[in-house]
């Protein structure tokens, strides 16, 4: 599935421009334009992603020993160049890279920092659809995070929980690691027997030999490359198809089974009662992996089958199956508009529980906004938290959801739940941007919104109660 880029998106690599063209060999006196660019332009994190192409396929076969911790992987990317590229980058940290082709021919390749440059034998001219094969192998370890959590490839006590938000997916792929760039995805992982690797989509196939076996994963709608997984464990594993024909498969670690039966039960309801709400579920696949580890500290809505890192409350059930609508089917266009998926996820958790016999959302809101002026609550914008430890912080959840319950109060419950389904359709499979979600309020709704969005979302300090 080709990834469809939205003119914001095209716009804002046209902005990025040359100026944050590549920190490679070739330098100033290489043709202009003719190098992919080291980064997407994104001023949180400047090196994710690449410029110059885009990734509509990833074909990934990995093999994994969790006794000793080696990774062997072949990574097979279709791609289109959007420049005339001399080279261009991937975005790869560790590991030991053996080889790379471009369309079967051996291209030369070098690593800097976190990007894997290579240099196709003739340049690939804009518009060609090119493919681009990455031998690899070493031992996949994670980053730590600015707030000190881990992210990528995190080696657990039987296998790996593997979690990529916001950079971690190169820590185990080459990557195009920006969620601008959207791709299908095959994974082929094979495991020793015994243990269960679990990734996106649906479960094409599952093989034993020789005391290993293969899994096949076939990820189909358009996925960011932080949302794929590869977790491997040993995993009680249950499937079944849901009555709107999605395709479900639950992993859960033994340890966590007991605790996580009665939550993963209601899965299929949540989805029912989200998609009344936001409009069709996204994807053919559903599930969750129940992972033991400790060491995480969060979970991840991995695309289609969430990561938990132990038995979740039925909230965060609802909070990561909500991030498929907002986060995954519509991704960010920049870092910077994190809100967009925590503060939606965030406020879907306030709806359920309105609709489920708990507290309604004014009440979540209300306790909130009793917390005093100098809370860290109010300590920074929740839309634009920077890309430090403030990212996954609380006014990005919180205030987020807050935005919503003021945007709800000002436009009423029926015109504001038809934004939030215009937005999931609108931009389905696709990106967007604050900007345009403030606009589409605007138009849904007719009411100029600006002071309500710039005191709630771009505003530092306790608002005055409107
Ligand atoms: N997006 C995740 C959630 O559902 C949180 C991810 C946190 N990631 C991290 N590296 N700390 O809220
Ligand atoms: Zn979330």
């Amino acid at each position: 599935v080709a990834a469809t880029i939205p003119v914001a998106v095209a716009a804002l690599l046209a902005a990025a421009g040359p100026a944050s063209a590549g920190t490679g060999a070739a330098g100033p006196t290489a043709p202009a334009g003719s190098a992919g660019s080291a980064g997407a332009g994104d001023p949180y994190f400047p090196l994710a992603g690449n410029g110059g192409y885009h990734v509509s396929h990833y074909g990934l076969t990995l093999a994994y020993d969790p006794k000793t911790g080696h990774l062997d992987g072949t990574a097979v990317l279709t791609a289109r160049a959007t420049q005339r590229l001399t080279r261009f980058d991937l975005d790869l940290r560790g590991l030991k890279v053996t080889g790379v082709t471009v369309d079967h021919r051996k291209a030369a390749h070098r690593r800097d920092g976190q990007e894997l440059v290579v240099t196709p034998r003739t340049a690939l001219r804009k518009g060609h659809e090119f493919r681009v094969t990455v031998t690899y192998n070493g031992t996949p370890g994670p980053v730590t995070d600015p707030d000190g959590s881990l992210d990528g490839w995190i080696p657990t006590d039987d296998g790996a929980f593997v979690a990529g938000e916001p950079q971690g997916a190169m820590t185990w792929f080459p990557a195009n690691n920006h969620p601008q760039d959207k791709s299908s995805y095959d994974f082929t992982i094979t495991v020793p027997a015994g243990h269960t690797a679990v990734a996106n989509g649906v479960l094409r196939g599952q093989r034993t030999a020789h005391g290993r076996t293969t899994y096949r994963w076939r990820q189909s709608e358009p996925m960011a490359a932080y949302l794929a997984t590869a977790t491997v464990g040993k995993f009680k594993v249950e499937q079944y198809t849901t009555r709107d024909g999605v395709k479900v498969y639950n992993a859960v670690d033994p340890r966590e089974a007991a605790k996580a039966a009665p939550v993963l039960k209601e899965l299929p309801s949540v989805l029912e009662w989200e998609s009344r709400l936001f409009g069709p579920y996204p994807y053919r696949a559903a599930g969750a992996v129940v992972d033991h580890a400790p060491q995480v500290g969060y979970a991840l809505e991995t695309q289609t089958r969430p990561l938990y890192d132990s038995a979740p409350a039925l909230s965060t059930l609802v909070h990561e199956s909500a991030h498929q609508w907002f986060g995954d089917s519509v991704s960010l266009t920049r870092w910077k508009d994190i809100w967009l998926n925590e503060g939606f996820a965030t406020y879907a958790e306030w709806l359920y529980d309105e609709q489920h016999g708990g507290p309604s959302a004014q009440n979540a809101f209300d306790t909130l906004y009793a917390r005093p002026a100098d809370d860290r609550l109010w300590a920074y914008p929740a839309g634009d938290p920077g890309s430090g430890a403030a990212i996954f912080g609380t006014p990005v959840y919180a205030r987020g959801a807050m935005v919503l319950h003021e945007l709800r109060k000002a436009v009423g419950d029926r015109t504001f739940l038809r934004i939030l389904r215009t937005w999931a359709s609108e931009h389905r499979y696709g990106h967007g941007t604050t900007a345009q979600f403030t606009a589409l309020a605007e138009r849904q709704s007719g009411k100029d919104l600006k002071s309500l969005f710039h005191t709630w979302l771009l505003t530092k300090g306790k608002p005055d109660k409107a």
